[in-house]
């Protein structure tokens, strides 16, 4: 039987195969996910930076960092978690993903999904938040409020009769940028681990 590793790298293989899309020629790498593939919980940034580039791995640059430190403080670590983003090539200039970009990857983020069927989804931002709460419609994004907003509140959500919680938060590159979001993001982390004992 196959087991949720294997079928990760068929997905995998699949987008290095067929994924047509201008990003994989002006990136250094396919950046699909870390972590562990029978967690309950899923982390879904938005899209992968210099240094995930370069070494073809999520959340290892700064912001990975701190979500690396926030875990630690509810005493998590990455084989607890999965960590994937929506897009799974690095956007020129870190700039943001357009509806087409996000059109073309999000079905293998779908995929990832379906295989690791986690039972909270915690987005990490406005983009990731926004895609996850408009059902996974890019069109629906408009719809939804934003994450300053949003953070810390869990939403039940179902998709083609899969069930999970979508759990937004603030980026951890947003506490970079602005150091008052700091204890925001701490406080809502800290909910993580009451959530997922019921579920
Ligand atoms: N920001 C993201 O959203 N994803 C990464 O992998 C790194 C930074």
């Amino acid at each position: 039987m196959d087991t949720k590793e294997s079928l990760l790298l068929k997905v995998k293989e699949k987008i290095e195969r067929e994924l047509d899309c201008l990003l994989k020629k002006s990136s250094h790498s396919l950046v699909f996910g870390k972590g562990n593939p029978g967690a309950k919980l899923l982390f879904i940034g938005e899209a992968p930076g210099e240094q995930e580039d370069l070494m073809g791995i999520p959340f290892v640059g700064a912001a990975g960092r701190e979500l690396d430190k926030l875990l630690h403080s509810i005493d998590l670590s990455l084989k607890d978690v999965y960590v994937a983003n929506i897009l799974k090539y690095r956007p020129p200039d870190n700039r943001n993903p357009s509806k087409e970009e996000i059109e073309c990857h999000a079905p293998y983020l779908l995929q990832q999904i379906q295989i690791i069927q986690p039972k909270m989804i915690i987005t990490l931002g406005n983009f990731a938040t926004k895609f996850v709460l408009a059902d996974f419609n890019v069109n629906r994004m408009k719809t939804i409020g934003g994450i300053s907003v949003l953070h810390g509140n869990p939403v039940p959500k179902e998709i083609d009769g899969f069930h999970f919680i979508a759990y937004p938060l603030y980026h951890p590159a947003a506490i970079l940028y602005n150091p008052r979001l700091r204890s925001e993001l701490q406080n809502d982390f800290k909910k993580i681990t009451g959530l997922i004992k019921d579920v």
